[in-house]
């Protein structure tokens, strides 16, 4: 294994696909092999044992780390980043003491037990806004409980997914560029491959993120139940997918794992993916695909997509409807591995 400093990896990563001076050292970081003079620089503590990457928190190098990481949180309406009062570290237990605010529209965000909630409707008493049932349905806390405890496993019977443990290893290979940066893990739902992701150790900072409070609760109990799960450097944040609370062009990769699917409008959700980027950036997401009579027929499309808008059903779109949907979205060099109804797919935001 071979550990290296909180986003020594990222910036490399970064120099290395914007400049042709740092191609060679792109090889190296990916192999996990570090420069001496990389090393001096960036004070990079190097453990090498396996192919894996750790990231670790040194402090002294991590403050301005930690500084540039919480400059990525943004007010979901101006999307300016938002002004931190709290622990100097991201960590699941300084939630409850974080207060955020915009510098712009003045608003305050907090923390509860668990997450951030920074939704345009956070610390609304009166006004409630609901989604349409395919959303909401995974704010009823028996849902929330019930997702990995059958929920999901039903997906690998009906509709090919692999399972968590096997889609994490197919995803990995996506994200080989952004390994040492911050991760969403966009609709987290129960936090199953947030968890993954916080134990590979492979970036950052985690963001698990989901509109459902209960999902977001359920990760959380999940966080805490697990000893060699690090609490730093992960959050839990809930906010809507089509009015994501980071600043535009600051995040190195999103995952959305069999979430498209349940989103309001998926147009909306892979265009904020897109404006969260970073130039280089990863997004990987998997869906059910269903190449059905309509995707052939050109009538029957919309008059699905206005069935499933007016029912508040899941939306399952065909395989060239979802690479237009990325590439409509600003996406480049799409690329998907299908398994029955399963797809992964894999695009990134232009240099
Ligand atoms: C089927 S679960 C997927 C959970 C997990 N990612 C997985 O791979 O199993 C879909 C998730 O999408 C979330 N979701 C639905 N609408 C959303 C929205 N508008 N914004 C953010 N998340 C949303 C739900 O709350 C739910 O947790």
């Amino acid at each position: 294994m071979a550990t290296v400093t909180a986003g020594s990896l990222a910036l490399a990563s970064r120099l290395s696909r914007s400049t042709s001076a740092f191609k060679p050292f792109l090889s190296s970081v990916n192999n996990m092999v570090v420069s001496p003079s990389f090393y001096r620089k960036f004070g990079a503590k190097l453990r090498a044992s396996s192919s894996t990457a750790r990231v670790e928190a040194t402090p002294g190098a991590d403050l301005n780390e930690n500084e540039a990481k919480k400059k990525t949180l943004a007010c979901p309406i101006c999307y300016d980043p938002l002004i931190w009062n709290g622990d100097p570290v991201f960590s699941v237990d300084s939630t409850p003491r974080s207060i955020l605010k915009c510098s712009i529209c003045k608003k305050v965000y907090s923390g509860n037990e668990n997450h951030l909630d920074l939704t345009v409707t956070s610390g609304s008493k009166k006004y409630g806004e609901y989604r349409p049932a395919s959303s909401e349905l995974f704010r009823l806390p028996l849902v929330s409980f019930l997702y990995e405890r059958g929920w999901r496993q039903a997906f690998s019977i009906w509709g090919g997914f692999p399972g968590p443990e096997r889609e994490f290893e197919l995803m990995r290979d996506y994200l080989k560029p952004v390994i040492g940066g911050t991760i969403i893990d966009a609709s987290c739902g129960s936090g199953m491959f947030t968890r993954l992701f916080a134990k590979s150790g492979l970036f950052s900072l985690v963001v698990a993120l989901d509109f459902s409070e209960s999902m977001l609760k359920q990760s959380y109990d999940y966080i805490k139940q697990e000893e060699n799960i690090s609490k730093e450097n992960l959050i839990l944040v809930r906010a809507d997918i089509a009015r994501l609370p980071f600043a535009s062009s600051s995040i190195d990769a999103v995952h959305a794992g069999a979430a498209l699917h349940c989103w309001p409008s998926p147009s909306a959700g892979v265009a904020e993916i897109s404006r969260i980027l970073r130039p280089g950036g990863v997004f990987v997401a998997t869906t059910y695909i269903v190449d059905g009579l309509y995707s052939y027929i050109p009538f029957l499309s919309p008059i699905r997509q206005n069935i499933a808008q007016f029912s508040g059903s899941h939306l399952y779109l065909s395989e060239r409807e979802l690479r237009e949907l990325f590439t409509t979205c600003g996406l480049v060099d799409y690329t998907c591995i299908r398994n029955g109804r399963f797809v992964m797919m894999s695009a990134r935001k232009p240099e």
